[in-house]
């Protein structure tokens, strides 16, 4: 019933640190790399070519890029909202993008400056060179289950922008729920919506406790793909009350519980997040990185 093996998608340094008003130095966000590299993790979402004054926290990309020994085996992922991020991604020798688009009309003017229809304009021609130049694209869905400014969001219109990413030539999707708000009979009930599961990883915020939750019921669908934060870091900053991300260690914890293979040396990362806390100069959220330290 449950997937012998999950990919863990590790979006510390992106989603985990974008919101962090105080910019860490970039010599920090690459020992963070590499130090989740090496607890084995393969999937590292790095950074992001959006607009600098949009995320000043992320506005290092390129010197981040530059700064990186990339490790065999492992990938690293970065957003890029529309052509001018893709010149900057392709600049810097990126091989694996990701393109973020709204279920809603609100978020899609608050995080993209579009609405609904035209942020497919922008993501287009994105898509279609990335892939002529040969690289990876994923599409993140946000605000999946709720959205702040309109409430619950009908499962149709989730479909519809995730079929329409995947219709333009993204390899996988990621469903976002952006501020924490689903529960389990929600998710299974969106990834039912999809039918085949075969392209779709989640992608839960933990601000009402349920991403773990959440994230059980997408494994007993078949997802084997689960974007999770080092420590629990995260949120983002165009959408209100978002918190942390699902913890990495969290979903390592009940992962090995369940037998499920992912290739994570929990108290390497533990060590790690616990490192990240001091440089951050505040406790992880993270219970699990709570109870092991
Ligand atoms: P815009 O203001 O509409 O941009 O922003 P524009 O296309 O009108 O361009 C205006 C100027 O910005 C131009 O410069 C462009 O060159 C420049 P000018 O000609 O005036 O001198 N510009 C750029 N410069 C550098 N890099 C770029 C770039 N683009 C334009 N990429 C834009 C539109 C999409 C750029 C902006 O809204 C933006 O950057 N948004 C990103 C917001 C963001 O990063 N949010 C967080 C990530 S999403 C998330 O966290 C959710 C997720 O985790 C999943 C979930 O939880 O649900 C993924
Ligand atoms: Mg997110």
């Amino acid at each position: 019933e449950l997937p012998s093996e999950v990919t863990i998608w590790e979006v510390g340094a992106r989603d985990g640190l974008q919101n962090e008003s105080n910019v860490v130095p970039v010599g920090v966000k690459l020992e963070f790399l590499d130090r989740m590299a090496s607890s084995g993790l393969s999937v590292l979402e790095a950074t992001s070519f959006v607009h600098p004054k949009w995320v000043p926290q992320l506005a290092d990309a390129a010197e981040l890029l530059a700064g990186l020994e990339q490790r065999p085996g492992v990938s690293y992922p970065v957003l890029v909202p529309n052509e001018r991020g893709l010149d900057r991604a392709l600049e810097a020798g990126v091989t694996h993008i990701a393109i973020f688009a709204s279920a809603t009309e609100t978020f899609a003017s608050r995080n993209l400056n579009r609405t609904l229809d035209s942020q497919f304009e922008m993501f287009e021609p994105v898509v279609s060179r990335a892939r002529a130049e040969g690289l990876d694209v994923r599409g993140y869905v946000s605000m999946c289950f709720g959205d702040p400014w309109e409430g619950a969001v009908p499962r149709e219109q989730v479909v519809a922008v995730g079929r329409r990413l995947l219709d333009m030539g993204c390899s996988q999707l990621s469903l976002g729920d952006t501020i924490g708000v689903a529960t389990p009979g929600q998710v299974e009930a969106l990834l039912d919506a999809f039918g085949d599961v075969s392209s779709l990883a989640v992608h839960f915020h933990d601000t009402y406790g349920q991403a773990l939750s959440n994230t059980l019921a997408a494994l007993r669908r078949g997802v084997t793909t689960v974007d999770s934060s080092a420590g629990g870091l995260g949120g983002c900053p165009y959408a209100e009350s978002a918190t942390g991300n699902l913890a990495t260690e969290d979903l390592v914890w009940m992962l090995d519980g369940l037998g499920v293979k992912h290739g994570v040396d929990l108290d390497q990362l533990v060590a790690t997040s616990a490192w990240m806390a001091e440089q951050l100069g505040r406790p992880s959220p993270s219970r699990v990185v709570r109870a092991l330290t």
